[in-house]
Parts: structure tokens; sequence; C-alpha cells
């Protein structure tokens, strides 16, 4: 019997900061140390669904390969048999896919997707792409096309899992067993474990998210920044005025942000992080710390990083590329043939 699949989509529409990475890749290489040999790994970039928004169309292609660099370099081996990497354009069927679950997603449900609904309120109804209402049905097409039951995404991505699930069923209902279920967000949680619902705070608005969407270049690490600037950014860092070091999201965002990258920097949990630093008053070695580890952990990633060539990215790309093709146009046909576009 073939293995199960977890599969995991990572955008690339810009370059990664240090919430990428501690929230996304090094989730999915952990995934990959604990499941390769017992589950099939997709970790695939979804690049079709990067202009959903507006963005720098020149950089594109040249941003996929660079962050599936950084993938390597933050440990992901691409040398293993049961990990497939691939570019999601490079597959027509996912469009193919989309197209046919969208005559059956419902106006109402895509309409209620909740990121759907916060990017036409910034943009407004006029101004936001009918390619980001139809985001998660693509996303669907994603998932189905493999048969993947474990799907670990962050809490945000929570809605389209779901609308995934409604949409294999209903298919499923309708034409017979066509898609695989994935598994419901409680098992997807328990799956994943502490894979999952990291997030990193900026280090100028520790109330917000570190984000590469928003204007804060000394709130943001950037994983290209020199080292010792990155540190001088930590050693920047909002804090508060309560002077006394204690992991509390509400009161002390600024303090809990360093403990928590920190820990997670050691390979540690927060807890463990904390009780090192807690009840001291000397935010300035803490900050310390936390500087001294962003400029090691730097300085490391991109020196592999300059190992990591390009052309051994591309090969592996193609190669899984064809694998992929394979079976996403399998069930494609499947597909095609039980809405009777093929005999
Ligand atoms: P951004 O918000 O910077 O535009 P994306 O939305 O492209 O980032 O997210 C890419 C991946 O990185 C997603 O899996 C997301 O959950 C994760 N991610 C983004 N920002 C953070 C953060 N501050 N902390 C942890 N994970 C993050
Ligand atoms: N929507 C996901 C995000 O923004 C990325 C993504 C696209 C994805 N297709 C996927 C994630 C399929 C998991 C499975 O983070």
């Amino acid at each position: 019997m073939s293995k199960r699949v977890i599969l995991t989509g990572l955008r690339a529409n810009s370059e990664f900061h240090i919430g990428n990475y501690l929230g996304a890749i090094l989730p999915m290489v952990e995934l990959q140390k604990a499941h390769a040999g017992t589950y099939q790994l997709n970790m695939f970039v979804p690049d079709l669904h990067s202009f959903t928004t507006p963005i720098d169309h020149s950089k594109l292609y040249q941003q996929v390969l660079n962050n599936l660099r950084f993938f390597v370099a933050a440990g992901l081996d691409i040398g293993n048999a049961d990990t497939f990497i691939y570019r999601q354009s490079f597959i027509s069927a996912h469009s193919e896919l989309t197209w046919i679950l969208d005559c059956f997603t419902y106006f109402g449900e895509a309409s209620r997707m909740i990121e759907f609904k916060d990017k036409s309120q910034k943009l407004g109804h006029d101004s936001v792409s009918v390619g980001q209402f139809n985001y998660p049905v693509l996303m669907a097409a994603d998932i189905l096309l493999y048969g993947a039951t474990y799907i670990p995404v962050g809490e945000d991505q929570r809605q389209h899992i779901e609308l995934t699930r409604d949409l294999a069923t209903r298919l499923n209902n309708k034409f017979g067993e066509l898609f695989v279920v994935p598994e419901t967000w409680e098992k997807q949680l328990a799956f994943a474990k502490r894979h999952a619902g990291v997030r990193i705070r900026s280090l100028r608005n520790p109330d917000k998210k570190m984000s590469k969407s928003v204007e804060d270049p000394a709130g943001t690490i950037m994983l290209s920044d020199k080292p010792a600037e990155a540190a001088k950014k930590v050693m920047s860092a909002t804090t508060d005025s309560i002077g006394v070091i204690h992991v509390d999201w509400t009161k002390q965002p600024g303090i809990s942000n360093l403990l928590q990258i920190s820990a997670l920097l050691d390979e540690k949990s927060i807890d463990e992080t904390a009780k090192l630093w807690e009840g001291k008053t000397s935010y300035g070695d803490l900050k310390k710390r936390v500087a001294e580890q962003v400029e090691v952990f730097l300085e490391s990633l991109q020196e592999k990083l300059t190992t990591i060539d390009e052309t051994t990215v591309i090969k592996k790309l193609e190669q899984d590329e064809a694998v992929m093709r394979k079976i996403a146009d399998e069930t494609l046909l499947k597909v095609q043939k039980a809405v009777g576009l093929r005999s």
C-alpha cells in the first residue's frame, strides 16, 4: 500500500523573515525528521497563490528558487526518498481541478472565508481580485490531487482546510469515491503538536506579528540581513516598563517575543527558556543573549546557503515535478470522467 501523504505549501512571494523561518520552515524540517519513512511528504511552493494580491512579478521566478534554497539551508533533506518538492504552476492539473471544483463551490461559502473578507475590506470590493476569492478552491485542489490526509498549516488556514473537506465530501457523495477526505481540524492539530502555532511578533510593534506585508524594517529580521545589523535590531527591540522578565503575551509582548525567539533558536520550549530568565530584571541581558543567538544563527544559515547550488535544486524540482504530475493527472482524469468530460 502506498504511504499516506502529509502536504504543506509555503508561499514564496517575497523574501523570508525569521518569523517565516521559525513558524513555517523549521516546522517543515521537523516534520520531515519525524515522519519521513512513514509518510510521503509533499512540500511544495504554491507559486500561483503568490499574486492574488499585487507583487513584483519580475522577481517571482527567482524568489521561488531562492526560497527553496533557504529550505535546504534550514535542513530540509532533498535527498530523502519520501520528500517531494515542486512548484504548483509546473503541474497544470492544479489549475484544471480548480475550475471543476469552482463549479461545486457556493458563492456564499467562498464569501465567508475570513482571509477573503479581510482582504476585500482592506482593498475594497472593487479592487480585491477574483483570484483572492478563488484562493481557497485552488488550495483545495492542491490537497485533493494528492490524496493528502495531514496538512500542517496555521490557524489562519483552518477555514480553508474545512472547505477542502466539505468539497471532497460533496463530490464524493455526488460522484462516488473520488477524493481522500483530509482529517478534521482537531486531528490535524493533534498530529501537528508542537509543529504549529508559533507567531513571532514584530520587534518594534510586538502587538503585531512580524510580517513582510507591513513596512517595518526595524521590527523585521530578514534571513538575508547582515548578522550584525540583525543583532542591532534585537538590541533596540521594544519592551515594556514593568521591569521583570515574565511570559505574558498581553502585558509583556516584547519580552515574551524575545523569549520565544531565544527558545526556538535553542530548540527548547518557551517554558524551558522562560525558567532561566523568570523574575530577572535586566532586559539588557536578555536582549544581548537573543542578539547573539540571532547573529550566530544568521551567520551559519547564510554560510550554508552559499553551498547550496541552484542547479541541484532545479534538478530535484524537475524530477519531483515529473513524479507528481503523474499522480495529479491520474486524480484529474478520475474527476474528468466523473463529471462527464472523459469517457
Ligand atoms: P507574511 O505575513 O510575512 O506575508 P506569509 O503570509 O507569506 O507571511 O506566510 C508564509 C508562512 O510563514 C506561513 O506559513 C505563515 O504562517 C508563516 N508566518 C508568517 N509570519 C509569521 C510570523 N510572524 N511568525 C510565525 N510564522 C509566520
Ligand atoms: N494558503 C497557504 C498559506 O497562505 C499556502 C497554501 C497554498 C497551502 N496551498 C496550500 C498550504 C495547500 C497547505 C496546503 O499559508
